[in-house]
């Protein structure tokens, strides 16, 4: 099954994969994560993307691309794959098309002054690259690795605001892009994590 997801930022789409890749046995693949991961560990790409990301503007398409067909080979893709921030405009989705089409896209629909409160409460592991909510865990370490938790750069106001404009006007029309292919699941985002998860896999059940 290869499922991607679409939302704005803090809409959960992270949070749902993580959940379903456990469920499915499948790769949650974050194009955000490679990114940061390649800036934490000052790689040649990290060093190129680390001042897009921070302005909250999208990384070229060629090097997102590449990135994301080069994953999507390893075997562990054999079986399906989530993919989580990709695509992210008409081009990406057009060659991810062609190169292995999603069978569904699930669209994590959101009301935005949720979204600016769960963004403003993230706080994300530097090492396992979890993400929790203050509201949730309190704790200023990671539950699961012990590490201290951190704020994501690109999580402040002004960054936040960018990152909205970028995913109305990029991103936003995938969801018509889809709908016209018969692959949008249009799933409401303002629930619990467990509710829009059950939905999610109650949608794809039908599918
Ligand atoms: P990326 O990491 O993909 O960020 P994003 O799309 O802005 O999405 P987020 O990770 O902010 O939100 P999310 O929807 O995953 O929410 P989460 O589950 O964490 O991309 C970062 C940057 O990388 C981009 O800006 C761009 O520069 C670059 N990039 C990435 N992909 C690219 C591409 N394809 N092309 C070009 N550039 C690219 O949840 C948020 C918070 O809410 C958490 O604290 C969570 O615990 C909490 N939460 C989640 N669900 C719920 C719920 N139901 N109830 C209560 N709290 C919840």
């Amino acid at each position: 099954m290869n499922i991607i997801f679409l939302g704005p930022p803090g809409a959960g789409k992270g949070t749902q994969a993580s959940l379903l890749a456990g469920l499915y046995d499948i790769p949650h693949i974050s194009t955000g994560d490679i990114f940061r991961d390649n800036i934490k560990r000052g790689t040649p790409i990290g060093k190129e993307v680390k001042l897009i990301i921070d302005a909250g503007a999208l990384v070229p398409d060629d090097l997102t691309i590449s990135l994301v067909k080069e994953r999507l080979k390893r075997e562990d893709c054999l079986k399906g794959y989530l993919l989580d921030g990709f695509p992210r405009n008409l081009y990406q989705a057009e060659s991810l098309e062609s190169v292995a089409p999603p069978d569904m896209a699930v669209n994590v629909d959101i009301d935005q002054d949720i979204l600016v409160s769960r963004l403003a409460g993230r706080r994300a592991c530097p090492n396992c690259a979890g993400t929790y909510h203050v509201s949730a865990v309190p704790s200023e370490l990671c539950p699961v690795c012990g590490v201290k938790l951190t704020v994501r750069p690109d999580d402040v106001p002004e960054t936040i605001r960018k990152r909205l404009e970028v995913y109305n006007s990029q991103t936003a029309p995938l969801i018509a892009f889809y709908g016209q292919l018969g692959k949008l699941l249009t799933i409401d985002g303002n629930q619990s994590i467990e509710k829009v998860c059950g939905d999610i896999v109650e949608g794809l059940r039908k599918e």
